[in-house]
């Protein structure tokens, strides 16, 4: 209890200090009703020990974590036989007791809430038979991997109820941390928000023989931040939390736990970070100031590990950091914390030493060579509007047109513009399906180190301009959309044919 309050201290301060700095990291236009935002004041000014406090822009803040729950590892999916890689992953419905002896109704894979981590290797032919138990149709999205349209689950491949489809790919690609979810037009935020999301890890020769810490669950942890809001029978009532602009919840789930916290040996922790919600942005830093090494982007290794305070990450977007817990002071109690200071993840450290491992300083050969940078740009997207009335270049999905066409293996240029509205704007994370590009320019300036990797999704701020060279080594229809999941179902998406 004492630690608790301290922590709150600690992240209010912080709060104070740091003021706003950072006016575009949360995603909504002003969406709080009066009584959320008197009672969220009261809270600032008079109340200092409330946990429900609303960012500078009108975002409502998650309440902190208590840290009173061993965060939930998912568990690393079996194969079904020896023979071949693979899997079954079925869509459910079910039960889970999020709150202490309360059922929530919640979806899931393999499982009440959320799913498995399939680990998947570079080389791997893989075979997911993928079932869909729920009483509603649903696709089986694999988010970052780059496998051929027909694989990929994007809106055309729907599963109905109580049917199920064999899926096969093979993994080309480098190690990354990738995820999976449902993707039928019109009602992706839906599901996701009743849980239906899970992990993919691809691992390959490199990613083994690095040294960092790979011991699941222990030195290397998967985290999905998801916010959501629980109605008073503590049930998850998407359509009465809905927001077209993005739901944003103020009760934060990490693995589907309720005021986790996690426990660690001394020594230096992988964090996978996954920014698993619907809407919101996170900006995540540790509350004593402290910096982490982050390692990996979306889709593989960062060249050199960087040093960064702080990272923020929009909706769909992955980042692995190390965190050092034999180099911390850890008498104030540790805890990684969101940009307004809310606690998500307090973390308790054990006296022991724990695994040795290392960050090299080489961890991969990603490039982005001048003839890339030089080539003109030759697909412009144009992110424009709010609430439900949001559109790519002008026009809303249609599942019936092709918005562009690409050669196979053939390197373009995309821009990708955020045309600001009247009150501002958000920003708008952008994701295209089947691929892992590499970003040139963001406003005509190198992007900063951290993203000098391969990603799948990227934030584009209110007037940015974003280049970013893209290559699809598969054929067939994939989706590019804003991964605000109400924005995508509102029909901020398009499609992309690559012949
Ligand atoms: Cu995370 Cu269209 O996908
Ligand atoms: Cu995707
Ligand atoms: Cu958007």
């Amino acid at each position: 209890m004492k630690k608790k309050i301290k922590i709150t201290v600690l992240a209010i301060s912080i709060l104070v200090i740091s003021g706003c700095s950072n006016a575009n990291s949360q995603p909504n236009h002003s969406m709080m009703n009066n009584e959320e935002m008197d009672d969220s004041m009261m809270n600032m000014d008079g109340n200092m020990m409330g946990n429900r406090h609303m960012s500078h822009d009108g975002v409502v803040s998650l309440n902190d974590s208590t840290g009173e729950n061993e965060l939930k590892i998912p568990a690393m999916l079996e194969r079904d036989n020896k023979e071949e890689v693979a899997y079954t992953v079925r869509a459910q419905i079910g039960k889970t007791e999020i709150f202490d002896g309360i059922e929530t109704n919640t979806y899931g894979y393999n499982g009440t809430f959320l799913g498995p981590m399939l680990r998947l290797e570079k080389g791997d032919t893989v075979k997911i038979r993928a079932i869909n138990e729920l009483d509603e149709n649903t696709t089986f999205h694999w988010h970052g991997l780059e496998v051929a349209a027909d694989a990929d689950g994007g809106p055309h491949d729907v599963i109905k109820p109580g049917e199920e489809k064999i899926i096969e790919f093979k993994v080309e690609q480098e190690a990354a941390t990738l995820w999976f979810h449902p993707h039928p037009e019109g009602k992706t935020s839906e599901q996701v928000y009743n849980g239906l999301a899970g992990l993919v890890y691809i691992e390959d020769d490199n990613s083994k023989s690095l040294g960092l810490p790979t011991d699941y669950g222990k030195n290397d942890i998967p985290l999905i931040f998801q916010d959501k809001t629980f109605d008073d029978k503590k049930q998850l009532n998407y359509r009465a939390a809905m927001n077209d602009d993005g739901t944003i919840g103020d009760t934060l789930l990490i693995n589907g736990t309720l005021n986790p916290k996690l426990t660690v040996n001394k020594e230096k922790v992988r964090l996978r970070l996954l920014n698993g919600s619907n809407a919101r942005n996170f900006t995540f830093k540790l509350n004593t100031g402290d910096s982490f090494i982050q390692i990996a982007t979306d889709g593989g290794f960062l060249n050199a590990p960087v040093t960064l305070n702080e990272i923020t990450l929009t909706p769909s977007e992955r980042a692995e950091i190390v965190v050092d817990f034999s180099q911390l002071n850890l008498e104030n109690g540790l805890a990684l914390i969101n940009e307004d200071g809310s606690v998500l993840l307090p973390f308790e450290v054990s006296d022991q030493s724990g695994a040795i491992s290392r960050i090299p300083g080489e961890m991969n050969d990603f490039s982005l060579t001048v003839e890339e940078k030089d080539l003109p740009v030759t697909k412009k997207v144009e992110l424009f509007g709010m609430m439900d009335m949001v559109m790519i270049n002008g026009k809303k999905f249609d599942a019936d047109r092709i918005d562009f066409t690409q050669q196979q293996g053939v390197t373009e240029v995309w821009e990708i513009y955020n045309r600001p509205d009247m009150m501002g704007g958000m920003i708008h994370p952008f994701h295209i399906h089947g691929t892992q590009f590499k970003i040139i320019s963001r406003d005509g300036e190198e992007p900063s180190e951290y993203e000098q990797g391969w990603k799948d999704s990227i934030a584009v701020h209110p007037g940015e301009r974003v280049k970013i060279a893209i290559q699809f080594n598969h054929k067939g229809v994939y989706m590019f959309h804003c991964h605000i999941l109400e924005h995508e179902d509102n029909g901020m998406m398009g499609q992309i044919e690559v012949k």
